[in-house]
């Protein structure tokens, strides 16, 4: 693939799309919102199931060397303990002495109070863990935390997943589930928020072939985005300065893209070493090894761990989906999603709501909705309902007209290039399987040809 100039598209569009479509709302909006926390909409969550199938079926499914977990959001507090993020996991903050609006001290460097020019406090840190209680009382002893990243799970059923799957080393677990951090700042969108969805890959070597495996996923990772649809000039890898460094990380670096506000993180590789598995046994008393049967020796795995945003890589999808053009001398606004992230993978559409016609729109509509999601619209002209279906990344529309009735043969258009054929009903399914997959757009059946909308 040939290098593509980096692309920017405006925040406030792709806002303004995701609540206009019902991709992604403001969370509890009736009652003014709840700050930085979003719900997904009709289309918002099929995205979002698209994005984690994706990587499911890639990482974990299409894989000998990977196996899945679903563990629990609450672990044993000691677990924070462990791995360091009881002590470890803050934010420096102050605090203005006169109006106790408070900030993240990094952010502020070298500036006064924003506000109101206040004094501030010295740096507190802040520790960015959501707290809750276990059962009816609230003290001390019942303290939980709300996990605020999918990777302990792992680490924790190391010993399970190695005594149920016979797995050898090297191996992965990958897991995908909702994580919480109290974030200071938060903000642009989905980017930053206070309760997001992580895609976490948790791989274990041999010490030694490390650094190799460390470059193996930097790329297979940076490449999963590319094949996805993301444009290769917005993406690019960073590599942690020292004091960047987690607590836990030997190297790491960000995969990151081109957002509207510039370029940020969507998916941090690090290199862990034995950290994990050295606390968790030290903290736990279990021996948390690998016996090696070539050497006969009883290793601590080093850890790989691949660990993705599913709202960072749904807002990084949509930026660069979003496209406008002019079509029918109109503004037209598309989403070029890629057809396995797009929500709804075709619409059918009847010409007019005539009786017969809307009978074998539905029978068609019924049938293949039983394969993928489908969506049926026979309101206002079938420009207007191209271009809503655009507007959501929809690749494909399916036109049943009064021909339709008599040959058997819909029109089915595509959305980026607007192109249309006519295809026998018997041949919708497998032709749109096909389409989907990536093959190459219209193979034309015997005497067909292709035109343009509105030609
Ligand atoms: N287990 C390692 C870990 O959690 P991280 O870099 O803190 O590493 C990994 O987080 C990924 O999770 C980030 O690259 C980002 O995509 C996502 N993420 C982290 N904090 C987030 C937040 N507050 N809102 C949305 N996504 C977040």
């Amino acid at each position: 693939m040939t290098e593509q100039a980096p692309t920017k598209v405006d925040m406030e569009k792709i806002v303004s799309l995701c609540q206009r479509r019902g991709f992604i709302f403001p969370s509890s909006e009736i009652y003014g919102g709840l700050s930085s926390c979003w719900d997904y909409g009709p289309l918002g969550v099929e995205l979002k199931r698209n994005i984690k199938q994706a990587w499911w079926q890639a990482e974990v499914q299409e894989r000998d060397d990977m196996v899945g977990l679903d563990a629990s959001i609450l672990m044993h507090p000691q677990t924070w303990e462990a791995s360091g993020h009881l002590k470890g996991f803050s934010d420096p903050l102050v605090e203005c002495k006169s109006c106790h609006l408070r900030w993240r001290a990094d952010e502020l460097a070298g500036s006064s109070c924003p506000s109101c020019s206040g004094e501030l406090t010295e740096p507190r840190l802040f520790n960015l863990m959501f707290k809750t209680f276990m059962g009816p009382i609230e003290e001390e002893a019942s303290v939980v935390y709300l996990r605020p990243e999918t990777a302990q799970g792992m680490f924790v059923n190391f010993q399970n997943v190695l005594d149920t799957t016979r797995k050898r080393l090297p191996f992965g677990i990958a897991q995908i589930g909702k994580a919480f951090r109290n974030e200071i700042t938060t903000g642009n969108f989905i980017f930053r928020s206070r309760e997001f969805e992580q895609m976490e890959i948790e791989f274990f070597v041999k010490p030694g072939s490390d650094k190799e495996w460390f470059d193996y996923w930097l790329e297979e990772r940076f490449n999963w985005y590319v094949k996805l649809g993301i444009k290769k000039g917005n993406l690019k890898l960073r590599q942690h300065m020292k004091r960047e460094l987690a607590h836990y990380a030997k190297d790491c670096y960000d995969i990151e893209y081109l957002f509207p506000m510039g370029w940020a993180e969507l998916e941090g590789i690090a290199n862990r070493g034995d950290f994990d598995l050295v606390q968790h046994a030290k903290y736990s008393g279990k021996s948390l090894t690998y016996f090696d049967e070539e050497t006969k020796e009883h290793v601590i795995p080093y850890i790989i761990e691949p660990s993705a945003g599913v709202d960072r890589s749904a807002l990084a999808f949509l930026c660069d989906a979003y496209d406008e053009d002019i079509a029918e001398g109109e503004l037209r606004v598309l989403l070029h999603l890629h057809p396995t992230l797009a929500p709804i993978k075709a619409a059918v559409l009847p010409l007019s709501r005539r009786d017969k016609l809307v009978a074998l729109a539905k029978q068609i509509y019924t049938d293949l909705r039983q394969c993928w999601m489908v969506s049926y619209d026979d309101a206002q002209s079938i420009g207007r309902r191209y271009r809503r279906q655009d507007e959501i990344g929809t690749p494909f529309c399916i036109t049943v007209d009064f021909q339709s009735l008599e040959d058997e043969q819909v029109t089915i258009r595509e959305r980026d290039s607007m192109n249309q054929i006519r295809l026998p009903i018997s041949a919708l399914k497998t032709t749109l399987q096909a389409k989907l997959e990536g093959e190459d757009l219209f193979v034309l059946p015997p005497g067909g040809k292709i035109w343009k909308e509105g030609e």
